[in-house]
């Protein structure tokens, strides 16, 4: 069994440093924001895995299925020798891929998530103890540098995170990705669709809480890395749909007038009684966008399946 490598590609100075700016941007911008990557310290990582198993969360489930029933196609349109997956987390529905590209070498995972990373990675050369694990703590909005690992390459960016990136965000992030791949090599990117707005918002607001657990935990984040006192009990959890960008929004209302102190940034915060913070995007997709995103960015679009309900896609791509 080859030891789990684990590379850190910024130092902790730098996370620390990028979240007091994007706390201090977010927090005094109108409407204030925060982005979603903070989320996931160690509880919000196990927060995400609770919701997977929600009744009303059901993108895992859906791209779980497709994953059973397309892994074979997949690893043979690949020819996949090195797997990189991006905001891999636990790396759990991903087993289903490892297991069928039989000419796999190297799985590179790669999250924000220290704790995610290292309890899949362990599990994973305990259980396929053929497999190179290397693992990379790393910002993939960032600029990533990937080890050196034989091709051809599959990149794999699933569950729909693509739709937690603003627009803007996702079209750098796509070019940024496609310098990682030479031609050839093959993108694997799960996103979730456009539906029925009730199922949406209860995928987002659901019934035992835990959503808005997780939404909260952002809060907890700042308070313990900025010694901030936001009280996340005096915040309610909003998801709603935004049908005009065709998003789910994430948000966190003040229930008070309340003044939140962050003393890392020597920074006051006054929240309006109601005002409210957004925390998350979660974009829904339909293909000819993807297709025309894809393209723009030089991937050709080669497969698309959905689940049997339609409610989620993985898309193949590939490198030219
Ligand atoms: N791919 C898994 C996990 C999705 S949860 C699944 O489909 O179930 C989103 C994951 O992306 C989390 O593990 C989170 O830590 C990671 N993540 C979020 N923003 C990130 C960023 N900017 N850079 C790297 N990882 C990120
Ligand atoms: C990780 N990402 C795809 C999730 C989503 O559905 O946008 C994060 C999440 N937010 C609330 N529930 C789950």
């Amino acid at each position: 069994m080859s030891p789990l490598r684990v590379t850190r590609t910024l130092p902790e100075d730098a996370t620390d440093a990028a979240l007091r700016a994007d706390v201090l941007n977010g927090l005094t911008a109108t409407p204030k924001t925060l982005p979603p990557k903070w989320f996931y310290d160690a509880r919000g990582s196990e927060l995400f895995e609770e919701i997977t198993e929600l009744p009303e969360y059901y993108p895992t489930r859906a791209e779980r299925e497709i994953l059973l029933a397309r892994s074979g196609e997949i690893a043979a349109a690949s020819g996949a020798r090195t797997l990189v997956e991006l905001g891999s987390g636990s790396s759990e529905k991903t087993r289903l891929l490892i297991d069928a590209l039989t000419g796999l070498e190297v799985y590179v995972p790669v999250d924000v998530s220290e704790s995610a990373l290292t309890q899949a990675g362990q599990v994973l050369i305990e259980e396929r103890p053929w497999l190179t694990v290397h693992a990379l703590i790393a910002d993939f909005t960032g600029r990533m540098e990937l080890p050196e690992t034989p091709g051809p390459r599959l990149l794999a960016f699933l569950g729909g995170t693509i739709g937690n990136l603003l627009p803007a965000e996702r079209a750098r992030f796509l070019a940024s990705i496609r310098r990682l791949l030479a031609p050839g090599d093959t993108l694997l990117l799960g996103t979730d669709l456009v539906k029925d707005e009730e199922v949406l918002v209860r995928a987002y607001d659901d019934a035992a809480g835990v959503t808005a657990e997780f939404n909260k935990n952002v809060l907890a984040v700042v308070d313990r890395e900025l010694d901030a006192d936001f009280n996340p009990d005096s915040f309610d959890h909003v998801a709603l749909w935004d049908a005009d960008n065709e998003w789910i929004e994430m948000r966190l209302r003040s229930r008070v007038a309340q003044t939140v102190k962050v003393p890392a940034l020597d920074l006051a915060v006054d929240f309006a009684a109601g005002e409210e913070l957004r925390t998350e995007v979660s974009a829904k997709f339909r293909r000819a966008g993807v297709t025309a995103e894809l393209a723009a960015t030089g991937l050709e679009l080669t497969n698309w399946w959905t689940d049997s309900q339609g409610r989620f896609a993985l898309s193949l791509s590939m490198a030219r």
